[in-house]
């Protein structure tokens, strides 16, 4: 997911108070901004089935791996906690690599193109499980396979999706793929549940009851696959290459309006800048001419090297980490079988039960969309911590006392609560919160390169996670719980220590906080170069235009 997050003034540089202006108000166009524009809102839609995908693969296999056809043709693996957890986890791990390696090839062969091969090498992937023999081996090198697509794809889509979208929606698209990927858990979760009946329960079960599930993840791969043929080319990329011309086409295509109107030439001009930035700045810290391999790569080795960029970057990875580490995944992985060992017998009873984990991750996500730009994100990510390490103390006591057998129903109830609480819980702040702050803690000419490295890490630690909770449960029981809970508190110092907030800021407000003056200097480069290509005075016209529109619409009402 490496959409950008919304701050005041990412659509370009800050130029006279009538710039700065009409950025802001740009900016803050929220859901009202993707509702009035219809063509961004499609895309916006199309993206979502790259969070969907990204969703129905988290979910999907904890509720496989709990079918009686699918444990007694993969016995001896399933009861291994090693294997058991690679067998999840090994997607985690393609994903990391898709994500790292999409980037550059989408720079190379456009970000449209990627997202179709990168679907096609999803579908190889899931076909490989889907036709698995009795061999394991199957699985595994399908779900590394299908995590290469859907790693690449959870980062192309809402990139491709930023890029052609108007600035002012960018902010609701990373709470819009925060919600398509919890639909994406919640549709996986119930598809399995009534595909678990086909044949019987109980050893009498069909193959296909996991054989449709998985399988049902051709048809949005194959949308995307052959949908994405058709799109237009990213604006952005198309500046890349140097295609100026149609890079202003597209954008009025896109925009439904003319070449030579304001808010066209607005843009275009801001993608013309931004380019000019990129390159002027290449020559000028390394001398190149333009932005190529190498260039990224030392951009990369300044990332990790300046203190104030390091410093941002610690603290975007870091909080992709404590959202891992509240132990969302090892709930949505393993929910079937957690309900089961907390009194919930019977798989289908565990998998009911998980199918309503997913309604309340996707319900609760909404209020997190809608009022994602209300609150200051410290107390927020705060309350979830503190109530998200309530719910693992409280499961971990129950189980403690009342398990492992249960005959205590209340207790047992009790602990079915209080992870739904979790969910809630995550679903408002850290669910969409982390990829947020990921993203602004960054400079814009940052942004990109600090979001990939944050995103690596969200699927390196997702893959830690999958890998040591069947181990921990099987071993050190319900103190697994009290593991993820010390993550919690950790994330609760970072909200309230270590975080500084940052909703609301100016870039410039945020170099501040960071004592980063690295910023400046590319804000000064942008500042000249906007100049330069008279973006200060299409911005004037815009402006203008619109004060004398609302002026009109005043005297209307009047
Ligand atoms: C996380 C995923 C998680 C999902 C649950 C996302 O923000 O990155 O790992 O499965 O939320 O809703």
């Amino acid at each position: 997911m490496a959409s950008e997050a919304p701050t005041k003034s990412e659509a370009g540089p800050p130029v006279g108070g009538d710039f700065e202006a009409l950025l802001t108000q740009r900016q803050n166009e929220g859901w009202r901004g993707l509702f009035k524009n219809g063509r961004a809102l499609s895309l916006a839609l199309f993206a979502s089935l790259g969070g969907v995908l990204y969703g129905y693969n988290q979910g999907v296999f904890g509720q496989v791996q709990v079918m009686s056809n699918f444990v007694n043709r993969y016995t001896v693996t399933l009861t291994n906690p090693d294997t058991k957890a690679l067998l999840t986890s090994i997607l985690e791990l393609g994903a990391m690599v898709g994500a790292l390696t999409a980037g550059p090839l989408a720079d190379k062969y456009s970000r449209k193109y990627s997202i179709s091969a990168w679907s096609l090498v999803f579908m190889v992937g899931t076909a490989i499980q889907v036709g698995a023999n009795s061999s394991v081996a199957c699985i595994y090198v399908g779900r590394f396979v299908g995590g290469l697509g859907v790693g690449a794809i959870s980062m192309l889509v809402p990139m491709f999706n930023a890029e052609l979208a108007p600035p002012g929606i960018r902010g609701s698209l990373v709470a819009l793929q925060q919600l398509a990927i919890t639909f994406g858990i919640l549709v996986s979760y119930w598809i399995a549940y009534g595909t678990n009946y086909i044949g019987g329960t109980g050893d009498s079960q069909s193959i296909a009851a996991w054989r449709i599930p998985l399988g049902l993840q051709l048809v949005p791969g194959l949308i995307l696959c052959v949908g994405a043929i058709f799109l237009p080319f990213s604006p952005r990329w198309l500046m890349l290459k140097g295609r100026e011309e149609e890079c202003l086409t597209t954008l009025a295509m896109l925009r439904h309006s003319t070449e030579d109107a304001p808010e066209v030439q607005y843009e275009f001009r801001a993608l013309q800048a931004e380019r000019l930035v990129e390159r002027e700045a290449a020559k000028e810290r390394y001398g190149y001419e333009d932005v190529n391999l190498r260039v990224n790569l030392l951009e990369y080795k300044r990332l990790f090297t300046t203190k104030p960029l390091l410093h941002r970057l610690m603290l975007g990875a870091g909080a992709q980490a404590l959202q891992q580490w509240t132990g969302i995944n090892a709930i949505i992985y393993y929910a079937p079988t957690i309900f089961e060992s907390i009194g919930l017998s019977g798989g289908t009873i565990g998998l009911l039960a998980t199918g309503v984990v997913g309604i309340v991750n996707f319900v609760f996500t909404f209020p997190a969309v809608l009022f994602v730009d209300n609150f200051g994100r410290k107390p927020i990510l705060a309350w979830g911590e503190a109530n998200m390490a309530i719910s693992h103390a409280t499961v971990a006591a129950i189980i403690a006392v009342y398990g492992p057998g249960f005959e205590n129903k209340a207790a047992g109830n009790g602990a079915v609560f209080m992870i739904y609480w979790y969910i809630a819980n995550f679903a408002v702040t850290w669910g969409p919160l982390a990829w947020v702050v990921s993203a602004e803690v960054f400079p814009l000419d940052m942004r990109a390169k600090g979001m990939s490295v944050s995103s690596a890490t969200n699927w390196l630690m997702n893959f830690t996670v999958a890998m040591v909770t069947p181990h921990m449960i099987s071993s050190i029981g319900y103190k697994t719980y009290i593991v993820f809970m010390c993550f919690c508190i950790v994330g609760f110092f970072y909200s309230v220590f270590l975080l500084p907030e940052l909703k609301g800021l100016s870039l410039e407000e945020i170099d501040r906080v960071f004592h980063d003056d690295s910023g400046a200097e590319d804000r000064q480069r942008r500042e000249r170069i906007a100049k330069q290509i008279g973006l200060d005075k299409v911005a004037a016209d815009i402006q203008h235009k619109e004060r004398t529109n609302n002026g009109t619409d005043a005297g209307r009402l009047a």
